[in-house]
């Protein structure tokens, strides 16, 4: 793990998960971002997830258990962090949930399970650091897991030209100096040709100050 992908993670102890839900996908989401999580994040997360999923920066597993999966469903979870991969873990309350720590901006392990009809990068683009080229080696790791008609999907705050309010502006200053946020230069156009470069069909659609995103055919 380097140092500085390791800001992005690092915030997510067993206390700040405990609030996660409330100041992230309650007030944040609603307040500052302007995407309700639940009229617009979890139905586009419930649209998407398929029978083999893997979920990338897990935080609280929020969208996963409240997704009513399959009972053949089998879910992997993806995290940099500990205390994330296990409050993911038990909220999912799932036996066969294989979990992965690791930083997905480093070449994946060998021996992952594939293919996977589904993973999902909810909030996980804006916690890296860097630009969306750097970014961009997230989709280089990912896409060899993804099956031939799989989706790759995903929510992540945009940078400073999307406009934010001022409660988004305090929090995008405080963020991003602590590292807990590197989104200051995001844009939807700069995503779209990231994934672009890895895959051939691809949509992004900007809900408030966050792009939704999904690519297939790698
Ligand atoms: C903002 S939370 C998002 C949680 C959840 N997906 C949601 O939308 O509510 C970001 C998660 O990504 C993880 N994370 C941050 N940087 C990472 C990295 N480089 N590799 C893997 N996971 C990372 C954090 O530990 C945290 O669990």
């Amino acid at each position: 793990m380097t140092h500085s992908s390791e800001a992005g993670a690092a915030v997510y102890s067993p206390l700040t998960l405990k609030l996660y839900d409330w100041w992230v996908l309650g007030v944040s989401n609603r307040f500052a971002w302007q995407c309700s999580t639940n009229e617009v994040l979890q139905p586009f997360f419930n649209r998407h997830v398929g029978t083999r999923h893997l979920d990338v920066g897990v935080g609280t597993g929020f969208y996963l258990s409240n997704a009513q999966l399959k009972p053949e469903t089998e879910v992997t979870l993806l995290d940099l962090n500990s205390s994330s991969l296990e409050a993911a873990r038990v909220r999912l309350g799932r036996s066969n949930t294989r979990l992965l720590r690791h930083d997905i901006l480093q070449p994946l392990p060998t021996g992952i399970a594939t293919p996977h009809d589904s993973i999902s990068l909810f909030y996980l683009l804006h916690c890296l650091p860097g630009n969306m080229q750097t970014k961009e080696q997230v989709f280089a790791n990912l896409k060899p897991l993804l099956a031939d008609n799989g989706v790759l999907f995903g929510a992540t705050i945009l940078g400073d030209d999307v406009g934010h309010n001022g409660f988004g502006r305090k929090l995008m200053a405080v963020y991003n100096k602590k590292g807990i946020f590197g989104n200051r230069n995001d844009t939807a156009q700069t995503l779209r040709a990231a994934l672009a470069r890895h895959f051939s069909e691809v949509t992004v659609e900007v809900r408030g100050k966050v792009a939704l995103f999904t690519a297939r055919k790698p």
